[in-house]
C-alpha cells in the first residue's frame, strides 16, 4: 500500500468511528444531535377549518357581509355557514302566498362564491311561524298542506345548495314533554310527534340529499328532553322517516358541569345519528353584572371550556362528527347583548375580530390530521 492510500484509509476509518461514537450518543439522547436527525416536528395547522375534520360553521347575518373583516374573518376560518336568522320561516314567508328570497339567497349565494357550505335553520320552529299563518284559523288539514307547500318550496329551491336542515327546532321541554306554550303545532295536532315526522318525509322528498336534522337546546344536560328525542328518533327508525342527525345549540356557560356535557354528548351518539353542536357560544359574565370585566384570566376560563367541549366532541365515532357552529362570528356582535341583558363576550374572535384565547382552545382541542 502506498503511503497516500495508507493516510485515505486511516482517515476512512476515524470518519467511521466517530460516526460510531455519535450514533451511540445521540441513542442515549444525550451529546450533540447528528446533521442528519429529521427536523422538530411542525406544528398542526393553525386555522379551525383546516385542522378540523368535520364542518366548522358560524352563524351569519348579511347585514354584517359589507364589513370586510367580517366576511374574512368567515372566510379563512370558517367552512360552513348557518343563516343566524334570515332562513327561518318568518323570514320568508311573507304571505299565503308570497315568498321574500332576497336575505336568504344572499347567504347562499355569499357560501357559494366562496367554497362555503350551508346549514339551513330552521324549517319548523313554534317562535317562527308568520303571523297572517298563526291568525289564519286553520285547522289541522290546511295547516299542513301549507305547510307541506312551504318546506318543499324552500328546500326545493336551495337543493343541493343546503347540504343539511334543522327540520324542526324545540319542541320539547327540558323535563321531555311536549312544548305547548305558544307552539302553533301542539294547538293543531293530536299528535304533533307524528305531524313534524312528516315534515321530514317532504323536506326529503324535496331534496333526498340533504341531511336532516332534529334541533334543541340544552340536549345534553336535560336527560329527560334527551330520552324523549331519543324515543321520538326510535320512533322515526320504526316508521321509516327520514332522519340524520340531532342539534345541540350549546348556548353554555364557563360554569356549566363539564361531566354533564361529556356524558350527554355520549348518551346522544348511542342513536347512531349525526351530531351537530349547532349555535354554539360561552358566556362568560354568568352573574350578568354591569361591572363584569373580561380579564386574562377570565379568557383562560372560557379557553379551558371550548376546548373541553371540542374535545369531548372529538371523541365521539368519525362518522357522526358533522360539525360545530359558533352563534356568530365576533363579539363585537352577538345575539346575547339583546337575549342576555349583559355585556358578553362568548364568542372566538373579539370586537377587532382578532383569535381570542377561546380560538385557541378551540383549536387545541381539535384532534391533530
Ligand atoms: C336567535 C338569533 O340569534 C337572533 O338574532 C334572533 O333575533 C332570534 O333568534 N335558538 C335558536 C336560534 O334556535 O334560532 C336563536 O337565534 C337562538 C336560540
Amino acid at each position: 500500500m502506498n503511503k497516500r492510500l495508507f493516510l485515505l484509509s486511516m482517515r476512512a476509518c476515524t470518519l467511521l468511528l466517530l460516526m460510531m461514537a455519535q450514533a451511540a450518543c445521540s441513542d442515549k439522547g444525550d451529546g450533540p444531535r447528528p446533521d442528519t436527525e429529521p427536523p422538530e416536528e411542525q406544528p398542526g395547522p393553525s386555522i379551525l377549518k383546516e385542522k378540523a375534520n368535520f364542518g366548522i360553521g358560524a352563524a351569519i347575518k348579511t347585514a354584517h357581509l359589507a364589513e370586510l373583516a367580517y366576511a374574512n374573518t368567515v372566510k379563512s376560518h370558517f367552512s360552513q355557514v348557518t343563516a343566524e336568522w334570515e332562513m327561518k320561516m318568518e323570514l320568508i314567508w311573507s304571505s299565503a302566498t308570497g315568498y321574500n328570497w332576497s336575505n336568504a339567497d344572499r347567504v347562499v349565494d355569499f357560501a357559494k362564491d366562496n367554497d362555503l357550505e350551508v346549514h339551513g335553520h330552521t324549517l319548523v320552529w313554534y317562535k317562527s311561524f308568520p303571523g297572517w299563518f298563526k291568525n289564519a284559523g286553520y285547522d289541522s288539514t290546511a295547516f299542513e298542506d301549507r305547510v307541506r307547500a312551504y318546506i318543499q318550496t324552500t328546500v326545493g329551491r336551495y337543493k343541493g345548495r343546503v347540504k343539511s336542515w334543522d327540520v324542526a327546532n324545540e319542541i320539547f321541554n327540558d323535563n321531555g314533554t311536549l312544548r305547548s306554550t305558544d307552539c302553533p303545532v301542539f294547538a293543531t295536532f293530536n299528535d304533533p310527534i307524528g305531524f313534524y315526522g312528516r315534515c321530514f318525509k317532504y323536506a326529503h322528498e324535496a331534496d333526498p340529499d340533504a341531511k336532516l336534522f332534529y334541533n334543541d337546546y340544552s340536549v345534553v344536560l336535560a336527560s329527560a328532553k334527551r330520552s324523549a328525542i331519543k324515543r321520538m328518533v326510535s320512533r322515526f327508525k320504526n316508521e321509516g322517516i327520514p332522519i340524520h342527525g340531532i342539534g345541540d345549540q350549546f348556548h353554555y356557560r364557563v360554569t356549566t358541569d363539564k361531566n354533564t356535557i361529556k356524558n350527554g354528548l355520549t348518551d346522544m351518539a348511542s342513536t347512531g345519528l349525526l351530531i351537530h353542536l349547532s349555535e354554539l357560544d360561552i358566556i362568560v359574565n354568568v352573574q350578568q353584572s354591569e361591572s363584569y370585566a373580561f380579564t386574562q384570566a377570565e379568557a383562560q376560563k372560557q379557553a379551558d371550556m371550548y376546548r373541553f367541549i371540542v374535545e369531548s366532541y372529538e371523541s365521539l365515532p368519525a362518522d357522526q362528527k358533522f360539525a360545530i357552529t359558533t352563534w356568530g362570528v365576533t363579539d363585537k356582535y352577538t345575539w346575547l347583548t339583546d337575549y342576555w341583558h349583559a355585556k358578553e363576550y362568548p364568542l372566538l374572535f373579539d370586537q377587532h375580530y382578532q383569535e381570542k384565547e377561546a380560538y385557541r382552545g378551540f383549536l387545541a382541542g381539535l384532534k391533530n390530521n
